[in-house]
Order: C-alpha cells, then sequence, then structure tokens
C-alpha cells in the first residue's frame, strides 16, 4: 500500500484569510464591556505567540473599569503636564524615508476621515491627546517587554502583539493598537502599580462604534515585491 502525501494547500482557508484581513484598528468605540469570561479567552488564546525559545518575555496589564477611568485621567493630566516618559527610544528620524512616506500617506487619510486638514497641527495634537482616553474603549491592555534585550525581545512581544489583535477578532472584539500611550510609561507604571519591564505599547478594545466615519479608514499595503525578495 502506498501513502500520498496531502499536497500543501495554494489558497489559504476561508476563515483564516477572512480572521487577517478582517482585523484592523477601529478609533471609536461603543461603552460596552467585553465580558470576563471571553477576555480570559481572548488573552489565554494570545498566550499561543510565538517567542525565542518559547521565552514568553511579556507582561500584560488590562484595565476596564474604574481603574480604566483613573488610568484614562492620569494620562490626560500627565498630557496636560507635558510628562512624558519613554521606556524604548522613539523619534521621527529613526523611519526611512521611504517609511515616512507611508505614514504621511497614512495621516492624511486618517486626518482627513476626521475632517482635518493637512496643517491644522493644533487639531491634529487634539485628537492626539484625546486619543488617550483609549478611544472611548471601555478596555485597554498595555505590553511589558522583560528582560534587557530591548530590540531583540520587542520582536517577542510583537508576535504577541499580533497574535493578541487576531485572538481579539476571532471573538469579534474591535482593538486600536495604540503607540501613543507607551509615552507615557512611568504614568501607566504609577497607577497599575506594576514595577518591572518596559512599556512597548498599548491595545485599546472594545466593540466598534459602526457609525463612526473615522472608522470607515481602510488602509492598503505596499506590493509584496517591494517588501520581499525571494532567493532560490
Ligand atoms: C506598534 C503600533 C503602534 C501604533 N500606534 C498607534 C497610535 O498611537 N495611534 C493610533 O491611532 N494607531 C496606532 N497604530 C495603528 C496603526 O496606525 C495601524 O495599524 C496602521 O495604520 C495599519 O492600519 P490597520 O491596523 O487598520 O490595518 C499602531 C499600530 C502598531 C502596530
Amino acid at each position: 500500500m502506498s501513502t500520498f502525501a496531502t499536497p500543501a494547500p495554494t489558497e489559504p482557508s476561508r476563515s483564516a484569510e477572512k480572521l487577517l484581513r478582517g482585523r484592523h484598528a477601529t478609533r471609536a468605540f461603543r461603552p460596552e464591556a467585553v465580558p470576563e469570561d471571553t477576555m480570559r479567552k481572548i488573552f489565554s488564546l494570545a498566550g499561543t505567540a510565538p517567542s525565542n525559545s518559547n521565552a514568553q518575555p511579556w507582561q500584560v496589564e488590562v484595565v476596564s473599569g474604574a481603574a480604566r477611568r483613573r488610568l484614562a485621567d492620569a494620562l490626560e493630566a500627565a498630557h496636560a503636564a507635558g510628562r512624558t516618559s519613554v521606556d524604548l527610544p522613539y523619534s521621527e528620524e529613526m523611519y526611512a524615508q521611504v517609511h515616512r512616506a507611508r505614514r504621511a500617506a497614512f495621516g492624511a487619510e486618517l486626518y482627513g476621515a476626521l475632517g482635518i486638514g493637512p496643517d491644522d497641527h493644533a487639531a491634529r495634537a487634539a485628537y492626539d491627546a484625546e486619543s488617550l482616553r483609549f478611544y472611548g474603549a471601555p478596555h485597554a491592555a498595555f505590553l511589558f517587554v522583560h528582560g534587557d534585550g530591548e530590540e531583540r525581545l520587542a520582536a517577542d512581544v510583537g508576535a504577541y502583539l499580533q497574535t493578541l489583535l487576531l485572538a481579539m477578532t476571532a471573538y469579534g472584539v474591535d482593538s486600536c493598537p495604540q503607540g501613543l500611550l507607551s509615552f507615557y510609561a512611568d504614568t501607566v507604571r504609577a497607577e497599575l502599580g506594576v514595577t518591572g519591564g518596559k512599556l512597548l505599547v498599548g491595545v485599546s478594545f472594545g466593540y466598534a462604534d459602526e457609525s463612526a466615519p473615522v472608522n470607515r479608514v481602510r488602509t492598503r499595503r505596499a506590493p509584496v515585491e517591494s517588501t520581499t525578495a525571494f532567493h532560490a
């Protein structure tokens, strides 16, 4: 009796493609909370993320209810007082020209959907400040990197981030990763009593307000040839 290997699929399963394409950033949420049981299942599924030697060098802090309100108030106050604190360095200059151009195109699309003009820096800044209230989401998760390897370990936490976002999508939960939240690392730490780790990113999540025009923004991607080379 001979055995034949099952041919590898040449198309993604419909559900996998739906999941990957179904995730997108949401920037206006309804106030309803995600049920606690669903939340536990989502974070448990997110833990399947790969990491170097399975170290799983992440620590995740999730805020809801009164804790979320207190943190939003503290972030607003820190912003008003100009009290920023960044654990992992950030600057516009870290982007190459091609990536800056993509960022600018995205910014024009996002702020355009909000009716904010390209030169209206005050309105853009006000919108960014408002986003510190998690775009109205009832929950936010903060992803901390543990250890001294910084970029190396941040790669692991990046894998966790995408796994988390997809786990949320699978449960019909909408999300927005927010690097801006990591600019207030000391405030987040103080409010949540966190002692170790470096804050990489926050993720606001809940259920989208489908009536908000900003949630109609859909981003495109560079063609595969411009980011990926196939060597044989
Ligand atoms: C690490 C990271 C940081 C981000 N920071 C922010 C942010 O501070 N504010 C925001 O509105 N969106 C933020 N985003 C969302 C991106 O703008 C968004 O993922 C990108 O434009 C692609 O759009 P899509 O997620 O809808 O596919 C962030 C995304 C990632 C992965």
